[in-house]
């Protein structure tokens, strides 16, 4: 018989666990016969002495196989996701699955909501009327097979042990650790029954990990269980020291990825989402390089394929695009106090005021603002005019605008260097 107060007390001495009594307590957690505070037990200890890469797979094993797993083998193409690990403006996703699914791939994605002040794929999608993301599995299978992909939220039939572990580290401040955060991934991705992954690996100001060095260690972590699990994982490392694109916020992120889907994106976007994608080209075998991988895009966005593709899977899920309206009420710019050149942007306080205005949550059940989001009119590196526009910031909510604004109007540093920013680092 397990006894969880030995388990924690092995691993606060430096001790690795067992398979069996890892088993036993994370099913003795998700059906209820350990509580809250034993199970924070372990997680603190976890949070303090990490866990051996047979413990990782242990326990993605153990939340993979809580619940049920999508399975995708009786079809004759690639089945493949795309995850990035969090940032301020990211719309990748939403341009990804509906250009990879012209292209013949299949990408049932699991995605999540706002976290911290990163934004979440979910909570933008939602800002279309009538979107569904909580849909039963069985269903959401047969929607990926009729229409190639489709954007699923995690719900109880998908790795409930994470889904009940997750909770509970967003309340014991065991979030930011590197094993937890491995297992959390993964196991939702394996469980999707995808052959293929790339990685979008933020580094930076807006990112979870602000050094190289830290998000090297996490990333090569996420490989090594994705290819212990089968799922052939490549990495890219994308720079996150100011927002992605144009537009940060709800249906203002949306917008922007429609204007992806027709060629018409913002450079550093655009060149994100082609790069993710030629990954998955490239391990699919459709394309053999990523000069080949861009042109067969290229031609997809061009024939109006990709954005066709978009209202499909959306339109799937309930979505009714012509229904959108999120004028916001209240506007107010934020201009620049000096001329000079834009040295760096503090990416995480802009997404803590994106937070403020409605486009994340402070508490578990605040209420979101399709109509926020912040416009960024120049980049680091540009040069600037005193009182030009920087940001313009837009909600519904006066109070809730200024509170945003006050966090955004001091995360700009202009000066005098030339600064040259590159959007990947390998
Ligand atoms: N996203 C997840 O799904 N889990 C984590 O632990 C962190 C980010």
């Amino acid at each position: 018989m397990m006894n969880p107060h030995n388990v924690i007390a092995a691993k606060n001495s430096g001790k690795s666990i067992s398979t069996t009594d890892l088993y036993s307590f994370i099913s003795g957690y998700v059906e209820d016969r350990i509580d809250d505070t034993t199970m924070s037990g372990l997680l603190k200890a976890i949070f303090d002495h990490g866990m051996t890469h047979d413990e990782i797979y242990t326990m993605v094993d153990i939340m993979i196989h809580s619940g049920k797993q999508m399975n995708f083998e009786h079809l004759s193409d690639y089945v493949c996701d795309k995850h990035s690990i969090g940032g301020v403006g990211d719309k990748t996703s939403l341009v990804i699955a509906p250009l990879l699914a012209s292209a013949g791939l299949y990408l049932p994605m699991i995605a999540g909501r706002s976290l911290g002040h990163t934004g979440g794929t979910l909570d933008k999608l939602e800002t279309i009327p009538g979107f569904r993301a909580d849909i039963p599995l069985d269903k959401f299978q047969k929607l990926v097979e009729k229409n190639h992909s489709g954007i699923l939220a995690q719900t109880s039939e998908i790795c409930p042990a994470d889904g009940k572990i997750y909770a509970l580290r967003d309340v014991t401040g065991t979030i930011a650790s590197v094993p937890l955060i491995v297992g959390s991934i993964m196991s939702k991705k394996i469980a999707e029954g995808i052959q293929g992954l790339v990685l979008d690996i933020k580094v930076g100001s807006g990112a979870f990990m602000t050094t190289l060095e830290k998000a090297t260690e996490l990333a090569e972590m996420l490989k090594e269980v994705g290819e212990h699990f089968g799922v052939k994982t490549d990495l890219v490392y994308s720079n996150m020291d100011q927002p992605l694109g144009r537009f940060s916020g709800m249906w203002c992120e949306v917008k922007e990825a429609i204007d992806c889907l027709h060629g018409k994106g913002p450079e550093d976007t655009m060149a994100l989402c082609m790069k993710l994608a030629s990954k998955l080209m490239i391990q699919s075998g459709k394309a053999n390089e990523e000069v080949e991988s861009n042109s067969i895009l290229n031609e997809l966005i061009e024939n109006g394929s990709a954005y066709e593709r978009f209202e499909v899977i959306t339109a799937a899920q309930g979505g009714n695009i012509s229904k959108v309206d999120h004028s916001p009420s209240y506007t107010l710019d934020i201009t620049a106090e000096k001329s000079g050149i834009i040295q760096s942007m503090n990416t995480t306080e802009i997404g803590w005021g994106l937070v403020e205005m409605g486009c994340g949550r402070k508490q578990k059940n605040d209420i979101l603002d399709p109509s926020a989001g912040v416009e960024c009119h120049f980049k680091i590196g540009d040069e600037v005019k005193k009182e030009d526009v920087l940001f313009t910031c837009f909600c519904n909510d006066e109070q809730k605008l200024k509170a945003g604004v006050e966090k955004i109007a001091h995360s700009v540093i202009i000066g005098s260097e030339s600064v040259k920013l590159s959007l990947f680092y390998n």
